[in-house]
């Protein structure tokens, strides 16, 4: 058997990490196949090999049967390969004919020809239902479009094998299944298909089989048809993961955090959160959803105190602190799970019992008249670190050496065990391993049955839906609906739509 992708025996070695480790791959022609894995397990060191960027240390690639050496993508590209990368590579300043022939101009008397370029990608989008003006700038698209746009470009190659890394991340949900009926109609079509995801329902839903890759071997090939979310991440994880969260009942209390009217404004002028007015109560999680860059970061660094607002109130368990330092803010009862753990939350240069204690210095018993209490600093720490099954050696490693699930456990454990009454939790399981989600997941559900309050941004929706007592979505800087989770229509696909801004509530309930 020919295959039109076959991977042999791959190696890819960076200083200090094994990233392919003797990688066989085999894809046939017309076929989707899902390339699944967490953070770091290859799959994008593995794929820029395929296409080029990358020389393996061993191992060979044949095409259709045919061994191939690529010096670079250009040769790759040459033989029909075409890869969408995580962050698209596109001249924001250029119109969308323009990028998609650059490199492969169509030129007259050496001029390019661009009428003749716009008619060709016209003719083409048309062909595919790939929706774009070739005449539009592509700085002026939404990233959606972007992505018709990229992958129109390896159409216009005449690419036959297309890899798309993690092409979902940035899409709204209509968006990705608008995407999904592109690639079956491409793979109908007779081309084939390699997709890099570590998001189970879209490897179930996308793909004809999966392969895994765990720290840089491939743990198993799957037909998506035979098997399990379950499996699939057994695979990814190397054991058993629960999908079963415990939510139950919980009494609401008083309001811990009231925002009113809150407005955000850019140096330039532009505002970023408008006229935000939420509430969030003893015992509920309430849920932040949007696509990227909706305002989301602007309404957690004002809240927070990282960014000064320009009108609006913010009141923590009562108490005004619109205009409060950082510091205040946390005695009034506020802790915070940042998004940008290496730089906002940890110390990475300090120990783990270092960040553990940190934001505790003055408290009873660590500090007693000032003086930091060491035995008091181990048992805080080995306590934390039992609870929250953090792995170390020893609590003086440097924090700088933990693995991403790990680094998320110990902000988690600090900022839980302060018992505040508000948490602001930001993309809390962003790069963390599946196992772990499941983990931090019941965490927060534990702390808001212990009667605190949690305000809960992520980007996604199957963590906001999972965990919310109440949904807000964001777009373009404002609240634009409210969802019960427990509603049957309160779905992803109409979370989507308010995302992209295609509906929104007539009149959202200021508080
Ligand atoms: N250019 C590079 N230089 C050094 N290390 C790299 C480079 N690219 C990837 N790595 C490392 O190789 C491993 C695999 O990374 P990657 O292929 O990006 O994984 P994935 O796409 O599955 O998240 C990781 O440990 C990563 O840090
Ligand atoms: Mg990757």
């Amino acid at each position: 058997m020919t295959y039109a992708i076959e991977l042999r025996g791959i190696v890819k070695r960076f200083p200090g990490v094994l990233a392919n480790d003797h990688i066989d791959l085999q894809v046939e022609k017309s076929e989707i196949r899902a390339l699944v894995g967490e953070n770091g397990a290859g799959k994008t060191t593995l794929m820029r090999i395929l296409y080029g960027l990358y020389q393996p240390d061993e191992g060979e690639i044949l095409l259709d049967g045919n061994k191939q050496v690529f010096h670079s993508p250009m040769d790759a590209i040459r033989t029909g390969l075409g890869m969408v990368h995580q962050h698209f590579m596109l001249f924001p300043s250029l119109s969308v004919s323009e990028n998609i022939i650059f490199g492969s101009e169509i030129t007259r008397a050496g001029f390019v020809d661009i009428e003749n370029a716009h008619s060709r990608v016209q003719q083409l989008a048309d062909q595919y239902g790939l929706r774009v003006d070739p005449k539009a700038r592509v700085g002026s698209l939404p990233v959606g479009v972007r992505q018709r746009v990229e992958i129109l470009k390896m159409l216009y190659r005449e690419a036959q094998t297309l890899i798309l890394d993690e092409p979902t991340a940035v899409l709204t949900p209509q968006e990705r299944d608008g995407l999904f009926v592109i690639l079956r109609e491409l793979a109908r079509q007779g081309r084939t298909i390699i997709f890099i995801t570590h998001k189970l329902n879209e490897v179930m839903d996308i793909s004809d089989n999966a392969t895994v890759l765990r720290g840089g071997k491939v743990s198993g090939t799957l037909k998506t048809a035979e098997t399990s979310p379950e499996e699939i991440s057994r695979l990814m994880v190397g054991r058993e993961v629960l999908f079963r969260i415990q939510k139950s009942e919980t009494v609401i209390g008083e309001p811990v955090l009231g925002v009113k009217n809150l407005e955000v404004t850019n140096e330039a002028g532009r505002r970023l959160v408008k006229d935000v007015s939420l509430t969030v109560r003893q015992g509920e999680i309430v849920g932040i959803a949007g696509v990227a860059g909706n305002g989301q970061s602007e309404l957690v660094e004002a809240l927070t105190g990282l960014r000064t607002t320009d009108g609006g109130t913010i009141h923590i368990q009562g108490t005004d602190i619109t205009h409060a330092p950082v510091d205040d803010r946390r005695r009034t009862g506020l802790t915070y799970i940042p998004e940008d753990r290496g730089h906002v939350g940890l110390a990475t240069e300090a120990s783990v019992s270092d960040n553990l204690i940190m934001g505790y210095h003055r408290d009873q018993p660590i500090s007693r008249n000032l003086l930091l209490s060491n035995p008091s600093i181990r048992a805080f720490s080995q306590d934390l670190i039992d609870r929250f099954g953090i792995k170390i050696s020893q609590i003086r490693e440097k924090t700088a050496n933990l693995s991403g699930g790990n680094l998320q456990k110990v902000v988690l454990a600090r900022e839980l065990a302060h018992n505040s009454a508000l948490l602001i939790a930001e993309q809390p399981t962003r790069g963390v391993d599946v196992g772990s989600i499941e983990f931090i997941h019941q965490e927060l559900l534990n702390y808001r049955e212990a009667g605190k309050g949690i305000l809960l941004i992520s980007a996604e929706l199957s963590e906001i839906l999972a965990l919310s007592d109440r949904i807000l979505v964001m777009y373009e800087g404002e609240i634009v609906g409210e969802l019960e989770p427990k509603e049957p229509e309160t779905t992803e696909e109409r979370l989507g739509l308010y995302m992209a801004g295609a509906i929104r509530d007539q009149a959202v309930p200021a508080v």
